[in-house]
């Protein structure tokens, strides 16, 4: 059975079609009735002619609502009317689960985004949810064929784990078994981020990459952030923080460029609806180049601002959001790349400078959103390693595997994380992390 994407692709017309859908709206003339039905395959629904000369006019199709799903049978033809170039002239039209009017919330009227929160279980029945779905499932494919292409081999990381990748005490932990004991042998948690072990295996492999899930305990209740998101980590060997910002840059472009040929209807809906100019802003991202400015250069511009910010930019202190934003947004009006970030304020794993100042970090930050890619380099000196390790109070016994790698056949080496959310809000220009993603964690939000 075709789809209505490939019937309006491939327009099969005077043939007999099926397909199979869901009821967004009947509209009744005097002797047939309009049924438009979308599948999911696409934003367009497809219009249908039943005529009251059909066996079940009466006693099916004229009680048909929103929300019933239904097969149907029918010619393909030309649409003499504005608004469709083809439509259905049935010859059966089956319900196959009906959809109580009374009680079935979703209404042929626009919905909040905030209303379709609360009901995550049909919302993807709602243009806009629909939309995002598809868009996030082909930005996960470009992801994957982009990597694949340069040679990248995925490895799944484990959601479980005993180390604390970024050390910001964010780890869910796995509570001790019913006897006190713990399932593992020591304190577990999940994971929050699959970094260290994709290290283990760009120093055997050469460039590997994750695509999982990662939690973090965060109690942040903001646009930008989830409990549950889902990262790309590549991480490459024999590779520096140059080539990290170039492969992080180049995977930015081609996915957008990916989502302009393969997403355009999604995409031009979310410019209409969602976010206006967003096609305009995409289109700058994938061409023009990113603003490079270290921490320290940051800093400096974003203490010249002519704004006030609510927390007040100083060196030695996290870019806040708001920070973030105003570079990308109101100073460069495009993504920037800001590198060398005081070793003090990030994790123990990137490389330290020779001073001793800065460690080898990036971030990218992009219009609307601020951080989208946090990477770095790899500090990959043993001692340099074990005394930063030391410095953050880590118990070096625990890692002793990670510190391997610095013994055997270490290799200066370089990856990020990609935020897939974060990449999804991006493209489709919607302003709530909660809604590019199915079924949101948050603070207080699981319900099912
Ligand atoms: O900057 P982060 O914490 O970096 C890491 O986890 C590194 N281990 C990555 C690496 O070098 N392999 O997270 C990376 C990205 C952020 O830039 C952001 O896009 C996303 O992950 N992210 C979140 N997205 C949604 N909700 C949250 N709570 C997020 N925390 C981070
Ligand atoms: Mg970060």
């Amino acid at each position: 059975m075709p789809t209505i994407a490939d019937i309006f692709a491939n327009p099969p017309l005077d043939e007999t079609v099926d397909i199979a859908g869901w009821l967004r709206s009947r509209r009744d003339a005097a002797s047939f009735s309009f049924l438009a039905i979308n599948d999911g395959s696409c934003l367009a629904n497809l219009q249908v002619i039943a005529d009251c000369g059909l066996a079940n006019y009466a006693d099916e199709i004229k009680k048909l609502g929103t929300g019933c799903s239904l097969a149907v049978r029918g010619r393909l033809q030309q649409s003499p009317a504005q608004g469709q170039a083809v439509e259905v002239v049935a010859d059966s039209v089956t319900p196959v689960g009906w959809a109580d009017a009374a009680s079935y919330p979703l209404q042929k009227k626009r919905h909040s985004l905030e209303f379709l929160r609360e009901i995550c279980h049909l919302r993807p029945r709602a243009n806009t949810l629909a939309a995002v779905a598809r868009t996030r499932s082909r930005l996960a494919f470009a992801i994957h064929s982009f990597l694949q292409e340069r040679g990248f081999v995925q490895i799944q990381t484990p959601v479980i784990t005993t180390s604390d990748c970024e050390g910001a005490g964010e780890m869910f932990q796995i509570a001790a078994q019913a006897d006190g004991r713990h399932f593992f042998g020591k304190a577990a948690g999940l994971t929050v981020s699959g970094q260290l072990q994709a290290e283990a295996y760009a120093l055997a492999l050469g460039k590997v990459y994750t695509f999982g899930p990662t939690f973090r305990a965060e109690n942040s209740n903001t646009s930008r952030h989830l409990a549950e998101f889902w990262m790309i980590e590549p991480e490459m060997a024999f590779c520096d923080l140059g080539g990290d910002m170039a492969m992080a840059t180049a995977l930015l472009q081609y996915v957008i460029g990916d989502a302009f040929e393969h997403s355009a209807a999604d995409l031009t809906f979310f410019d209409s609806f969602i976010d206006k100019g967003l096609l305009v802003k995409l289109r700058a991202i994938a061409e023009q180049d990113f603003v490079h400015f270290t921490y320290d250069e940051a800093v400096a511009r974003l203490q010249a601002a002519p704004v006030k910010f609510a927390q007040a930019p100083r060196w030695g202190i996290d870019l806040q959001s708001e920070h973030e934003r105003w570079l990308a947004e109101e100073l460069c009006k495009a993504p920037v790349i800001v590198t060398d970030y005081p070793a003090a304020i990030k994790p123990f794993y990137m490389r330290l400078a020779d001073d001793g100042r800065t460690v080898a970090a990036m971030d990218i930050l992009v219009p609307g959103i601020g951080e989208i890619i946090g990477g770095s380099q790899r500090e990959e000196r043993l001692s340099v390693l074990e005394e930063r390790m030391r410095a953050a109070g880590m118990n070096l016994d625990e890692y002793q595997w990670y510190i391997d790698l610095r013994r055997f056949g270490s290799v200066p080496h370089a990856g990020f994380g990609l935020g897939f959310e974060r990449l999804v809000q991006l493209v489709t220009g919607m302003a709530n992390i909660r809604d590019v993603i199915a079924f949101p964690r948050a603070p207080g939000l699981a319900p099912c």
